[in-house]
């Protein structure tokens, strides 16, 4: 589609535009990147942080009308829990016997696609809480996402972008050879059960290694999604260099989706806890690259949200630390808190 770029006053900008050019804020640090599709949050995050007017691309008109809008939050809703609905009778159909039908699997990986502009409301429902007995589902569902994404973020090409978004809805789809004993069981697996529970990926491997539509880089990245960069996972204990670039989003997006809903079940921690656990915690084990583009990414989404301080003030962050995402700068009327130096000054809640 043509598009053509535009200075535009804040109050201008409307939701669907892109970014034309690399946004800075007042502090001279990278805030947008260029091509960015812009949605009301991140407008009115603009405008929060002062930002007079930016440089926008704007689509000339199209001949057809797309018929869905998922920058609506409740259109995007609706249409990913249809997405995982359709996750989970793809799963139920292969627990009663038959074999994986890669043609719903394909529906779902279209509908996920659809969204690739919608951003915010990928992540705002990543970290919505969900009943735990449909985790695997909507876990799937926010891996296939997530990868999506990772890939935009790599600048990968269409090819790439929808195959990553198929591995990361197929990733699991060994768990259904698990008992659901195992799968489902509370507490702390035994030795025996974990070794049963880490034969999933070699399951899923084995259901989609012969179906066409599935590339071979696809079902490998199936077969080593639990495998670190480090050599220390599983099934094999290959290093980062056997490991193609879909297995290393993939584990990426993994982990993100799983600490996430492990922090809304389990305590009331903010993402950027979430960060610093991936940031600090994952050293030799995710691709440095990979996640680095990642967080950077991702973290951009928090940019001129309000929040409020352990000290009882409000804010809004103005400025991700690369060196450490959960600890931004924050902007308290007219003072920077730079919470990464501020060592007791902590980020409490979202407001
Ligand atoms: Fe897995
Ligand atoms: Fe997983």
């Amino acid at each position: 589609m043509k598009s053509k770029k535009v200075v535009l006053p804040i109050n201008k900008v409307k939701p669907g535009m892109k970014t034309a050019e690399v946004i800075f804020n007042n502090m001279g640090n990278i805030m947008l990147w260029d091509g960015v599709p812009l949605d009301s949050v991140t407008i009115e995050r603009l405008k929060n942080i002062g930002i007079q007017e930016i440089t926008v691309l704007i689509d000339e008109p199209r001949e057809t009308e797309p018929d869905r809008n998922y920058d609506s939050p409740e259109i995007f809703a609706s249409s990913y829990e249809r997405d995982a609905e359709y996750t989970r009778n793809m799963f139920l159909a292969i627990s009663s016997g038959m074999a994986l039908d890669v043609n719903t699997a394909n529906e779902i990986v279209d509908s996920v696609l659809e969204k690739s502009e919608s951003h915010r409301n990928i992540i705002d429902s990543i970290t919505k809480v969900k009943s735990i007995d449909e985790y695997t589902y909507y876990h799937s569902l926010n891996v296939s996402m997530l990868c999506m994404m990772i890939g935009q973020w790599l600048r990968l090409d269409e090819y790439h972008v929808r195959n990553l978004t198929q591995a990361g809805l197929l990733h699991d789809i060994g768990k259904v050879r698990i008992p659901a004993g195992i799968l489902n069981k509370p507490g702390k697996l035994t030795e025996e059960e974990f070794e049963e529970m880490k034969r999933h990926s070699e399951y899923g491997y084995n259901m989609v290694k012969n179906i066409d539509d599935i590339s071979p880089e696809v079902a490998k990245a199936i077969l080593t999604h639990h495998e670190k960069e480090d050599g220390s996972g599983y099934p094999f204990g290959l290093t980062g260099d056997k490991l193609n670039l879909y297995s290393k989003v993939v584990t990426v997006a993994d982990i993100f989706d799983a600490m996430t809903a492990n922090r809304i079940y389990k305590s009331k921690d903010t993402p950027f806890k979430v960060f610093e656990l991936m940031q600090h915690g994952s050293f030799g084990i995710l691709d440095p690259v990979v996640l680095d583009v990642f967080l950077t990414n991702v973290t951009s989404y928090y940019i001129g949200a309000k929040v409020m301080l352990n000290t009882g003030e409000t804010g809004v962050v103005v400025f991700m630390n690369k060196q450490n995402y959960s600890r931004p700068v924050v902007q308290v009327g007219d003072r920077y808190i730079d919470t990464s130096v501020s060592k007791f000054v902590r980020i409490k809640e979202f407001i």
